[in-house]
């Protein structure tokens, strides 16, 4: 984890400044602002992390409530994301501490802030439309562009390195399990039959391969054909189910005794993981559940929203 100076201005200078010139709505809508924020509580004098601030909308929501004394630790792997928002928080600066780093090491960032435990920590699971709407980053299967999928520069693994070196048998394997793909296998050997000729390296390629691969039926579907697949390489690129479950393995030694932790997942993998996590931690006297099911986005906000359709929120408060 990397602690960022009030002075730094790292990379993606252009994209930043275009990101800025839009209007807001252009920017991450915050999902479920409300419900999230009337669930961490946070009060004047609270630290509270969030550790997938994106683009601060979030952020920018729980902030005044820690005025004056309090702190925001804001942490996101993506350093376009991580720049947007300390614009976007500027006015409250001295109330911040941005980290560029994952939030799976922020019992490592506590340590190193000489920070005991949080009074509140928030994730807001899964990637943001800033992320999925630069089609050089390449999350997207309706925008051409390089197969990356990274949200941390500073990684070597790409969604072009693993959609050309892995067995077919892991490959469809990862699409089945992360992305409940139904045709897993077919899409697998399409994928390792055409690299055979040349490396695939472009979305654009990947989605024809997928099309080809599936039956001609599956193809004018609800969703597009490639969003499963391409949700499951973002998945393993990011090792996104391996951060979530070591930040639940450490959950309990990051809150403070009284502190509240609130997570929104989008995918059903995920959400288990929250779900199952936050049961145990019930068996073993850590804390309360604050959400007996997940709570679910306002039908407003889904239609004002579409991200915010499979949204779910849990919530627990440490004893
Ligand atoms: C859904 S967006 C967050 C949007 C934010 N709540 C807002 O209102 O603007 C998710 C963000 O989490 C970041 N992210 C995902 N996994 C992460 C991890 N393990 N550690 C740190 N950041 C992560 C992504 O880069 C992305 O910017």
């Amino acid at each position: 984890m990397r602690v960022e100076r009030d002075d730094e201005r790292t990379g993606g200078v252009t994209a930043l400044a275009t990101m800025i010139r839009q209007p807001p709505a252009a920017w991450h809508q915050p999902v479920m602002g409300a419900e999230a924020v009337q669930l961490l509580a946070p009060k004047p004098g609270a630290v509270i992390a969030d550790g997938t601030v994106g683009a601060g909308g979030h952020s920018l929501m729980i902030v005044p409530h820690l005025l004056p004394q309090g702190h925001l630790i804001a942490v996101d792997r993506d350093r376009e994301a991580l720049d947007l928002a300390r614009k976007r928080l500027t006015e409250f600066t001295p109330q911040i501490t941005f980290v560029h780093g994952n939030y799976r090491d922020l019992h490592a960032l506590l340590d190193e802030l000489k920070i005991g435990g949080l009074d509140g920590l928030l994730l807001d699971l899964g990637m943001s439309s800033m992320q999925v709407d630069r089609p050089d980053r390449g999350f997207s299967f309706s925008k051409d562009g390089p197969l990356d999928m990274r949200m941390d520069d500073e990684q070597e693994e790409t969604a072009e390195s693993l959609v050309n070196e892995l067995p077919a048998e892991e490959l469809a394997r990862l699409l089945d399990e992360l992305g409940e793909e139904r045709f897993a296998r077919r899409i697998a050997q399409r994928i390792v039959q055409a690299r055979h000729s040349r490396p695939i390296r472009t979305t654009a390629e990947l989605v024809r391969l997928i099309a080809q691969a599936v039956p001609a039926s599956a193809r004018h579907g609800r969703l597009h054909v490639a969003t499963r697949t391409f949700q499951a390489l973002r998945m393993a690129v990011n090792d996104e189910l391996g951060a979530l479950a070591s930040l639940l393995e450490r959950l309990p030694r990051l809150l403070k005794p009284g502190g509240r932790a609130v997570i929104l997942a989008f995918h059903s993998l995920e959400d288990r993981l929250v779900k199952r996590a936050f049961a145990q931690g019930v068996r073993e006297g850590w804390w309360t559940v604050l959400t007996k099911k997940p709570v679910p986005p306002s039908a407003a906000e889904c239609s004002a929203n579409p991200r915010a359709r499979s949204a779910k929120l849990r919530a627990i408060e440490r004893r």
